[in-house]
């Protein structure tokens, strides 16, 4: 057989072989079940730098509040930034109520069919554009995500760079992706091998014995990723202030980031403490949170009402909110996971993301 269909037979079995895993092993996602692109925009939005489990749950609510693109278009920002609450970066939240308004306003609430279109939007880049153009309009464009970059490295025995000089490999990666990508099932190459990344082709200890690409893999699991960059820690402290409203309800003390703010401006959160030294008799509980490249170790302490010179003046509104309304604002994550655990919010529920049964392909 000349090289170039050896070569050919190859990419078939490869594509195969991982359509026919991700047909079995593919987790039930709530976005898979639908083909609506504009749920799908939102899905791919999330999971920009989310784990899949975190957006499981706030996808839900978000769909179930705005289940259309007009329904986000005609949304305040306030509302949409409060079903964002706890998925983090903001900034992604603001920037599809920006694109859902201008297509509401002027492309009759269509979402744009290729990814070159899709990428004039705001909020919407390489990645996102070719995973919802491959997944939604049925475009032949590969994506590359980090977990698409790492089984290729590996499939291929290409070493993993550092954080600098890795353009080269880059290209090299993206040109594999796209002679693989299976031009009949772009959406379903594309997730499989994004899911092939998430459940066995894995940072550390890849599920080799398991993989559909096993046989053909270059370093099976022998190879080096890179190094995560060093996370930094902090140490804060918030005040928990709870009392009896006027109705019958308690409520709790919230303070808006003002507007001026880099990070989270306009969300609400526990007032800051002027001390971050809490005494151990103060203390009601210690929550890790983690932001990026930093890991807060929350100190909190309850601050009643006689007391609140302990809590330090941000320039932000403050205000008493009963828990029911609290539940629905754009709380800072922190803030929500600080209520969860003190039982002062109900305990959102994770939807299943187990492997989706299908029956056997004879
Ligand atoms: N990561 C980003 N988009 C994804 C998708 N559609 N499926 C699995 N993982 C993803």
């Amino acid at each position: 057989m000349a090289k170039q269909d050896r070569e050919r037979a190859k990419t078939a079995s490869l594509r195969r072989e991982l359509l026919a895993w991700y047909r079995h092993n593919r987790r039930d996602l709530p976005w898979r079940r639908n083909a609506d692109p504009y749920a799908i925009w939102v899905s791919e939005i999330m999971l920009q730098q989310t784990r899949v489990a975190v957006v499981v749950e706030r996808y839900q609510a978000f769909m179930a509040r705005f289940p259309t693109l007009l329904s986000l278009a005609l949304a305040s920002e306030q509302d949409v930034l409060a079903l964002w609450s706890g998925l983090g970066y903001y900034r992604r939240a603001r920037m599809l109520h920006k694109a859902a308004h201008f297509l509401a306003s002027q492309h009759q609430c269509n979402l744009p069919g290729t990814a070159e279109e899709l990428r004039t939007l705001p909020g919407i880049g390489v990645y996102t554009a070719a995973a919802i153009a491959s997944i939604a309009h049925g475009e032949a464009v590969a994506v590359v995500d980090g977990n698409v970059e790492r089984v290729l490295c590996r499939l291929a025995g290409w070493e993993a760079v550092g954080r600098t000089g890795g353009a080269a490999l880059r290209r090299k990666i993206e040109g594999l992706a796209a002679s693989l990508l299976d031009p009949e099932q772009p959406g379903d190459f594309n997730q499989a091998l994004m899911e092939l990344g998430a459940l066995v082709c894995t940072p550390r200890n890849p599920q080799c014995l398991v993989c559909p690409w096993a046989a053909d893999c270059a370093t099976r699991g022998e190879h080096k990723t890179r190094p995560r960059p060093g996370m930094v820690s902090r140490e804060v402290a918030h005040g928990l202030s709870v009392r009896m409203g006027q109705g019958s309800g308690r409520e709790v003390l919230l303070e808006q980031r003002p507007a001026s703010c880099t990070v989270m401006p306009g969300l609400w959160e526990l007032p800051a403490l002027l001390d971050a030294a809490v005494p151990e008799d103060k203390l009601r509980m210690t929550v890790r949170h983690a932001i990026m490249q930093v890991n807060y170790y929350v100190r909190i302490r309850a601050v009643f009402e006689d007391d609140a010179e302990a809590l330090t003046v941000s320039g932000g509104e403050r205000r008493w909110v009963p828990l029911n309304e609290a539940a629905r604002m754009a709380l800072t994550g922190l803030t929500r996971k600080v209520l969860h655990r003190a039982h002062l919010l109900p305990t959102a529920q994770l939807d299943a993301i187990a492997p989706e049964p299908v029956p056997d392909v004879v």
